[in-house]
């Protein structure tokens, strides 16, 4: 009964031994020289205080973006026709709850001005707290464990993360696209892997940040001068300096140089929503400033030379296409004599800018009724302009029915400049301006 021999446990271990083993990495116990020795890192201001009280200021900014960003996403009402940005409706979570609403007027230009003020007001914060934290990404050994490894990891995706999201908006403000993929979906995308990275990260650090601010209080550490700086005490779990130098600045004066240079971008940047005399102090917006003078001497966003629009095409010749139940051309004139409306309303661009101005033309339900299509649950509204993703956008049934939403035909009382759109361009209350579609060529009304 040989079979039943228990098996040799040292044989088996022996053997086991024999096997190769897995190659683990391996770091020399003392860091190398530079900013991965503790030593390196002198700042006796840098501590959990003051990364607490960084990121606190840094929080509510990101929850303000974050919101009004996907607002500006529910703005475009996704749902309606070719709207979406994303093949079959994205990730699935676009707010598609709900239509965006006609009013108030401002609503858009109030909601996309405060994204871009409170994610140009986060940009410095952002600086400091990645000062803050600096001794940390360069943490010694870099890999502990598989624990500190998917850390490590998290921290990668929401500082890239943090980094992407603030720089590609704050160039697609400045019209520069030194890159290749497509703005909106990879700013969208990755401000979900930032929020995400940003909520783990505020729930691991909560322990921290409570007790930094029960042992030093929230904001007492400002009432020290200079000569009663120093450093918080040194604990190698956390930015702390291991051999701290001389404050050269207080808590106070560091914090009010960051707080100073944000509240100074957000009230540049801000005169390109609030307008009047601030606007001329828009001077890191491209398109806040006003333009020329004049009744067509506001801002433009795309000209009619860059959309490509040739003048054969809205000249005399120009004809509006109706279709709906029934089918209707309607020249220039015949526009001109349905009853016209004038409304004072603002257009207001995903960069951020504002501007209202009194807009003269027909009602876009009136149009409706021409199209034999009264009451009709959205209208896809094209260009003349032949590329470009703005060349047609589907409005709802709200923003077709709303009193003030007009094809306009003039502006302060004169002709629309080409730029401006002529021969017709959309105007609606609180929409996003690319969806004001300019050079109008059809209108395609849907029954309810
Ligand atoms: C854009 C957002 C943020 C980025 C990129 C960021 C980045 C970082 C990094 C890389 C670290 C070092 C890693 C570590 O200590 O484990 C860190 C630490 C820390 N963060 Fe953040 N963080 C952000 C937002 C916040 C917010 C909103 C808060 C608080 C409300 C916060 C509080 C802290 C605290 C308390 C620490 C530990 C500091 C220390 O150990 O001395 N962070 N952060």
């Amino acid at each position: 009964m040989s079979w039943l021999k228990p098996p040799n446990v040292t044989s088996v271990k022996e053997k086991l031994q024999k096997l190769p083993t897995p190659p683990k990495p391996k770091f020399p116990e003392e860091p190398p020289p530079g900013p991965t020795q503790p030593t390196f890192w002198k700042s006796p201001l840098r501590g959990p205080w003051m990364t607490s009280i960084i990121g606190s200021a840094l929080l509510p900014l990101v929850i303000i973006c974050a919101i009004t960003g996907f607002l500006s996403h529910a703005a475009y009402n996704p749902a309606l026709g070719d709207n979406s940005f994303f093949p079959a409706g994205g990730i699935g979570i676009d707010p598609y709850f709900f239509s965006w609403p006609t009013r108030p007027t401002f609503l858009y230009a109030f909601t996309q001005g405060s994204h871009i003020i409170a994610g140009c007001l986060a940009i410095p914060i952002l600086f400091a707290k990645l000062w803050s934290v600096m001794p940390k990404l360069f943490e010694w050994p870099p890999l502990r464990s598989v624990a500190h490894m998917a850390e490590r990891i998290s921290l990668a995706l929401l500082v890239g993360g943090a980094l992407f999201v603030f720089f590609t908006g704050l160039l697609n403000i400045q019209v520069y696209y030194p890159w290749k993929f497509s703005f909106v979906p990879s700013h969208y995308y990755a401000a979900f892997v930032f929020l995400a990275a940003l909520a783990l990260h505020v729930s691991l650090k909560f322990p921290t940040i409570r007790k930094a601010y029960r042992e030093r209080g929230v904001v007492k550490p400002l009432q020290d001068d200079l000569e009663h700086t120093v450093p918080e005490p040194y604990d190698e779990m956390t930015t702390t300096a291991l051999e701290p130098s001389a404050p050269t600045i207080s808590r106070r004066g560091l914090l009010l140089t960051v707080g100073g240079a944000s509240a100074g971008i957000g009230l540049m940047m801000s005169g390109q929503v609030i307008g009047g005399p601030l606007r001329k102090i828009a001077l890191l917006a491209p398109r806040g400033r006003q333009p020329n003078s004049g009744p067509n001497g506001f801002q433009i966003n795309k000209t009619a030379a860059t959309a490509g629009i040739e003048p054969s095409k809205t000249g005399a010749g120009w004809r509006l296409k109706l279709v709906g139940a029934t089918k209707a051309e309607l020249s220039r004139e015949q526009l001109l004599a349905m009853p016209q409306y004038t409304y004072d309303l603002p257009i207001a661009c995903v960069e951020g800018w504002s501007t209202t101005q009194s807009w003269t033309g027909v009602r876009l339900k009136d149009l409706a009724d021409a199209a034999g299509t009264p009451g009709a649950s959205e209208v896809l509204v094209q260009s003349i302009q032949e590329f470009g993703s703005f060349n047609k956008a589907t409005l709802s049934s709200g923003q077709i029915a709303d009193e003030q939403s007009l094809l306009a035909l003039k502006v302060n009382g004169v002709d629309l400049s080409p730029d401006h759109g002529y021969p017709a361009r959309v105007i609606v209350p609180a929409m996003p301006g690319v969806h004001n579609t300019k050079w109008v060529r059809q209108m395609t009304f849907q029954e309810a």
